[in-house]
Order: structure tokens, then sequence, then C-alpha cells
């Protein structure tokens, strides 16, 4: 990913949501469902106070379902309607239609009352950088989406696309940064492939990914790799650069080029579904 999240970025970006978020009832917020917290930047909860909000853990497909159903009812008990989906294979997409007409009751109550008849609700997606919003939009509006034009008293060069007769997403979604409170925000969002790793070195990084595998997940690396699960995490690198062949011209294991493909493995799924946090005050 090349988005550097320098500040003048954070700032392009916060002033596009601000913008958009007038636009719009509802904002369809999606975060990772292996990381959920760390995917999310947390200011969206002040930029889209009175708005109605769903939150999709998206990429759920490569999560743990266990986690999927836990982090599902974590947002949930915190207020916000919460659905997991596979943007890429559509999977979900039908639930969000009935979520959406449930986050957007009040705003169609009021409407009712005011003998406002079919005015459509308005959306928008947002997320940090690579979670699937394009994925989702695209999967979400289907073939069967309609642009449709300007309207008066919407910025000029806005796209809505028709949904249904009930909904209308704007087309381009709001780009939120990564927001890293501690450490381990940065770490998860690396280990997703999220964002560039700066903070750690892919070998260090490959080593957390171990550790937390074999800690949380047993059997799942030696069930990819013919490998024992005991040991420091450098000593099980080395044990995958052996079995995978990424060895150096002496026949020394290549740290380097063994991390690349676990990180690989892992970030495709290869290695199994796996999440990387459990709601809070709650272990793995
Ligand atoms: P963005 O707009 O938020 O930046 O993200 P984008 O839709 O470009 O998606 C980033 C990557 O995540 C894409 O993969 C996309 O296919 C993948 N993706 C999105 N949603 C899902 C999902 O629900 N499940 C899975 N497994 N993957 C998902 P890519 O490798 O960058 O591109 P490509 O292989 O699809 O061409």
């Amino acid at each position: 990913m090349d988005v550097q999240w320098y500040p003048g970025h954070m700032t392009k970006a916060r002033r596009m949501m601000q913008e958009n978020i007038k636009l719009v009832d509802l904002v369809i917020e999606l975060t990772d469902a292996r990381a959920p917290l760390s995917g999310r930047n947390p200011d969206i909860d002040q930029i889209g106070k009175n708005k109605a909000r769903v939150i999709l853990l998206n990429k759920a497909d490569m999560a743990d379902e266990n986690l999927n159903r836990r982090w599902t009812a974590y947002f949930k008990e915190s207020g916000l309607f919460a659905v997991a989906v596979n943007s890429r294979s559509g999977v979900g997409m039908k639930q969000i239609q009935n979520v959406i007409q449930e986050a957007c009751r009040e705003k169609l109550e009021r409407d009712q009352r005011r003998g406002i008849k079919n005015r459509p609700v308005r959306a928008m997606v947002a997320g940090i950088p690579n979670v699937g919003k394009s994925t989702f939009i695209n999967s979400f509006a289907g073939k069967a989406c309609a642009k449709t034009g300007n309207k008066p008293g919407v910025t000029r060069g806005k796209q809505w696309i028709r949904l249904h007769k009930n909904v209308e997403l704007l087309d381009t979604p709001g780009i939120l940064w990564p927001k890293f409170d501690d450490q381990m925000t940065g770490v998860r969002l690396a280990a997703l492939g999220s964002i560039r790793d700066e903070i750690l070195q892919e070998e260090q990084l490959s080593c957390w990914v171990l550790d937390y595998i074999r800690e949380n997940y047993p059997g799942f690396l030696s069930s990819r790799y013919p490998i024992g699960e005991n040991g420091q995490a450098e000593e099980l690198l080395g044990e995958i650069a052996r079995v995978r062949g990424c060895l150096q011209k002496g026949g020394e294991p290549d740290y380097a080029k063994a991390a690349a493909l676990l990180l690989d493995d892992f970030r495709s799924g290869r290695l199994g579904r796996i999440t990387l946090e459990a709601p809070p005050e709650t272990g793995i």
C-alpha cells in the first residue's frame, strides 16, 4: 500500500469526510473482521455523530467465525448495528438491506410524520485504506445499480448510486486514516498488510504473527508447514525457511524470505481463519 499518513494527507481525508458526511443520513463503516478495533478510526464516532451508523466486519471469510459472532455482538452492545460480510463473494449483502432500514428507522418515521414519501436513505461508505470499500460498493450495488446524476442541493460532481428505491449510495467512499493509539494497533494492521510496515521489520513482524498463531490457534502452523510449534519464534521461522527451501547460498536459512512467505500465507488466509484481537474485557 502506498498511502503515507503524513499530516497533510490526514487533513485532506478528514476534510473530505466532513464535507461528505453532511450529505448523508447513514454511514456504513467498514472495518477488518480480523482486527475490528485496530482497523477502525474511532474519530468516526465524533464525525458521524447524529447519523445512523452501521458497522461492517469485512473480510469475515478470513476471520475466526466464533470471533465474528463475538465482535458482532460487541458492536451491537455498544449501540451500533453490525454485520459480518464478505464483499468479495457478496455473502452478507442481503442482510445489510434490512439492517439499513432498521438503523434508519428514526429518519424514515420522521419523514413519514412530515408527509415525505419515499425519500431514499442516503448513505456513504467509510473506512481505512485497503479495508475493502471499493469491493463492497461494487458488490453491494451489484449490476443493477444505476448512477443518478447531479441533484439540486448536492455538491456538483457527487455521484449517487441508486441501490433500490429506498437507498442511494455516494459512489466515493470516505477514507479514514488509521489511528495508532498504541503500538499493538500498528502491529496488527501491519500484520494484515493494511499499512506499510514501518513499525517493525518483516522478520520481527512475522515472529509476532508466529507467536500469536501458535498461542491462539494451536495446530494451524503445523498443518500448513511440516514443523513443530515449540521453541523460539525465530527458530520456527528458520524451520519454515528450511522446509520451504528459503535458503541462502551456504544453505543457511533465509529468514527474510521465510518471513515474507509466512506473511503472505497469513494475509491470504492460507494459514486458516485467524482473528488478531478479541473484544475488550475478554481473552481470546
Ligand atoms: P479499499 O477500496 O478500501 O482501499 O479496498 P479494496 O476494495 O481495493 O480492497 C482491498 C483488497 O481487499 C482487495 O484485494 C480486495 O479484493 C480485498 N477484499 C475486499 N473485501 C474482501 C472480503 O470481504 N474478503 C476478502 N477475502 N477480500 C476482500 P487485492 O488483493 O488488493 O486485489 P484483488 O486480488 O481483489 O484484485
